[in-house]
């Protein structure tokens, strides 16, 4: 028999650069002040690169310090996935560098999906593990966003930070790790985050420099729409899905993009505010960086332990967002999660059901194909 296999995080770690921006500095360069920032957003501060950070080496020192929790060396690892939008060059791939800075001997690519980049990724990772394929995928979410904003927009510049930060997501054959997901997209809302020229559809010309295309723009209030709409529907979608309850999630980690996204979220679903990770205050939006340092800063707290269930949800440029649960643990799942959580029990019977199913069908198809082949001859 062959045995289930499960994708679990076994790693992280995070880089922030030094530099802090605070509220009160930026009403130094535009029109706003700490007041408006913090009562429309919750952030108060944010980090921005300085001259020594590139995107590949906040990557690779977010990355050296997952593999140490991991308790991995480079060489293990089969697979890299980056996650970014901000790469240090349009060429090469940002994850080839990351594998060659580390000295890892592994395949490596970067995935683009704005915000929601890490989500996508660590999904992408947990396939590649659960299939058999691969036993140890570096997943790692990194951004300096600061290089595509414009410092003279009061409405974008004041929202986002940089950040890094890194997973190893590891085979197990004990329950948990990635219980379910969901990865969504929305072309038709692309225009409401973007950044006009750069890309093969409108290269950087004089144009580009005197009208500032090269920075991001938003339509602030049609992203607050789409993610609201979206963080609660879909965390709920994927926390049914893993046959849970909201109830059942031990910490809900939410895109950090603004306070009151998730307050909203929250209110939706009916689950307490403080049951919501939050450190948007203290680095503002760090897109793909976004959850993955959420879920570093929790593991670092104390805020998660063996056995907790974890729904997170990312949003952003695409328009994309991506949501899953997770249970975090490397080792056997603690008898309280997986006795007396009815949706654990729930997930584990639909989990069995679709197993004999499958086997079931494997076992009836050369049957329907010898009925088939018998009803085409007649
Ligand atoms: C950007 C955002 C905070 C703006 O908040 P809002 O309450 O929607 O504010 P509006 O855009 O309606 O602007 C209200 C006013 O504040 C002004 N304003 C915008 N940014 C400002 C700032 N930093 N300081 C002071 N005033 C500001 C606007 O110019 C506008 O002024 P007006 O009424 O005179 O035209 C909010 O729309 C938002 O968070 N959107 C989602 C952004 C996001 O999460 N993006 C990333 C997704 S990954």
């Amino acid at each position: 028999m062959i045995n289930q296999r499960y994708a679990k995080i076994t790693g992280w770690g995070k880089y922030v650069p030094e530099r802090v921006l605070t509220n009160d500095d930026l009403a130094q360069m535009v029109d706003t002040s700490d007041e408006w920032i913090t009562t429309r957003t919750g952030i108060k501060e944010r980090r921005i690169r300085t001259e020594n950070d590139t995107t590949s080496s906040m990557a690779v020192a977010a990355s050296r310090e997952a593999l140490k929790v991991a308790g991995l060396s480079p060489k293990d690892l089969d697979l890299i996935i980056v996650a970014t939008s901000s790469p240090d060059y349009l060429l090469p791939s940002v994850a080839s560098q990351v594998q060659d800075m580390l000295g890892a001997e592994c395949g490596a690519f970067t995935l683009v999906a704005g915000c929601s980049g890490w989500v996508y990724a660590l999904t992408a990772a947990s396939q590649y593990i659960i299939s058999g394929a691969y036993n140890r995928v570096l997943v790692v979410g990194v951004e300096i966003i600061s290089f595509a904003l414009d410092f003279t927009d009061r409405a974008t510049c004041v929202l986002f930070g940089d950040a890094a930060a890194a997973t190893v997501v590891e085979a197990s054959n004990e329950p948990g790790g990635l219980l379910s997901f969901e990865l969504g997209s929305d072309g038709s809302g692309a225009m409401f985050l973007y950044v006009p020229d750069g890309g093969s559809a409108s290269p950087i010309s004089q144009r580009t420099i005197d009208e500032r295309r090269q920075y991001l723009r938003m339509d602030g209030p049609e992203v607050f729409k789409f993610a609201v709409r979206t963080l609660a529907s879909s965390l709920k979608r994927v926390i049914y899905q893993a046959g849970l309850t909201p109830d059942d999630i031990d910490l809900f980690i939410p895109h950090q993009a603004n306070a009151r996204i998730i307050e909203a979220a929250a209110r939706q679903m009916r689950v307490p505010l403080d049951k919501f990770y939050i450190n948007l205050d203290r680095y503002g939006n760090t897109s793909a960086a976004s959850v993955p340092l959420a879920m570093v800063e929790a593991f670092e707290e104390g805020r998660l332990k063996d056995g907790d269930l974890v729904a997170m949800c990312a949003f952003g440029a695409g328009l994309t967002w991506a949501s899953a649960v997770v249970q975090v643990g490397t080792g056997e799942i603690s008898t309280a999660h997986s006795l007396f959580s009815v949706g654990r029990a729930r997930y584990l019977a639909r989990r069995a059901s679709d197993a004999v199913l499958d086997t079931a069908q494997s076992a009836l198809l050369p049957l329907y194909t010898f009925l088939y082949q018998r009803r085409r001859k007649k």
